[in-house]
């Protein structure tokens, strides 16, 4: 099966995604029967491309790690304006990547687009974190009525499987509570603080660096990033909406290096942790920072990775752990999500 995709929005993750596009294709055809053109970008930073023959990955990925625009792969095409909602419903694509930057209060632009995306019969995949948190219920019945998909694997834990895996290997169970360390960028930076005895600010500086941390890493070190992504997996796994208000938060601006110390020499450390407690049908959320023992597997999570502790019926305790931030890692959410829903055109074809 062949798709035509469209990108709204080409930072780090979509990036991510074409790298790995490039360097799989002709491994993602033999091993899935799976064929994908890139017909059209739109980046407000780096111009628009509409390609419908589909473009050359290689080509447009070395203007990209030359920090050359987009519209740069095509002369005819340079710095002429195109309005993302027009895009999305003349371009002749199947799939819209829809992959610009979260704004958690608004969830906009990026719900506009998704919901023009859906309502023109395309499927969505994204790993902006404001549509899945404040529309989700919205936007997925908006894609069951225009039967197409709407996909958001990449906005928890980045690539590692969360919704995927609570919608297959954890389908027969309920979900009691969930607690994890769901932001990279804090996870990295406290264990910087401790691992290289850097000081708060100096470990941001390198998270930022490293291209962990959201453009404005407020939303990182003051925990909305990971309230987001509470409200995103009360909406998927609970099927509760929660608002912001709803959610306890604190971040980790106020920790010191002496603080680290102190835990340490108790055998704790130091965490930002996220938790959903489902108490009869009570659904509470906060985000703040726990003194954890060592003993618990979530102590043990260093460096941008991110993990969580399910605690189910029947099933019992299950803790799953990898990469949680990152340019490749997201960029694989939104291959895994293309793929789910290749897979599902492909059984709904055989009915
Ligand atoms: N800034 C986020 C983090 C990126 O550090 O976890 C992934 O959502």
């Amino acid at each position: 099966m062949d798709y035509k995709i469209a990108l709204i929005g080409c930072g780090n993750v979509g990036e991510g995604f074409l790298q790995i596009l490039h360097e799989k294709a002709s491994w993602l055809k033999s091993q899935h029967d799976f064929e994908a053109k890139i017909v059209a970008i739109c980046d407000k930073l780096k111009g628009n491309l509409i390609v419908p023959e589909g473009l050359e990955l290689g080509k447009l990925l070395h203007l990209l790690n030359q920090r050359q625009r987009i519209d740069d792969y095509d002369p005819a095409q340079k710095k002429r304006f195109v309005d993302p909602l027009d895009m999305i419903e003349s371009v002749d694509a199947n799939i819209i990547c829809e992959l610009t930057p979260t704004d958690i209060k608004t969830a906009e632009p990026a719900t506009s687009y998704i919901r023009k995306a859906l309502r023109c019969g395309k499927h969505v995949v994204t790993s902006n974190k404001g549509p899945a948190a404040l529309y989700y219920h919205e936007l997925i019945k908006l894609a069951k009525q225009n039967h197409v998909f709407f996909r958001v694997e990449g906005t928890v834990m980045s690539g590692t499987p969360v919704f995927s895996l609570f919608e297959y290997g954890l389908s027969g169970n309920t979900v009691n509570s969930l607690r994890g360390i769901l932001n990279g960028t804090t996870n990295f930076i406290l264990s910087a603080m401790e691992e290289k005895d850097l000081s708060y600010e100096e470990a941001l500086v390198e998270a930022q660096k490293l291209g962990y941390a959201e453009t404005d890493p407020t939303a990182d070190v003051e925990g909305f990033d990971a309230m987001a992504k509470l409200m995103i997996l009360s909406n998927v796994i609970f099927d509760h909406p929660l608002r912001i208000e709803d959610i306890e938060r604190k971040g980790i601006v106020t920790i010191k290096r002496e603080d680290i110390k102190e835990a340490l020499s108790q055998n704790r450390r130091l965490k930002l942790i996220a938790e959903i407690n489902n108490q009869d049908g009570q659904i509470k959320a906060r985000v703040f920072p726990q003194s954890l023992p060592l003993t618990d597997p979530l102590a043990r999570v260093m460096g941008a990775n991110n993990a969580l502790v399910f605690e189910l019926d029947p099933l019992g305790q299950v803790f799953i752990q990898g990469p949680g931030a990152g340019k490749k890692e997201t960029g694989y959410a939104i291959l895994n999500d293309i793929l789910y829903i290749h897979k599902n055109l492909i059984n709904q074809k055989n009915q």
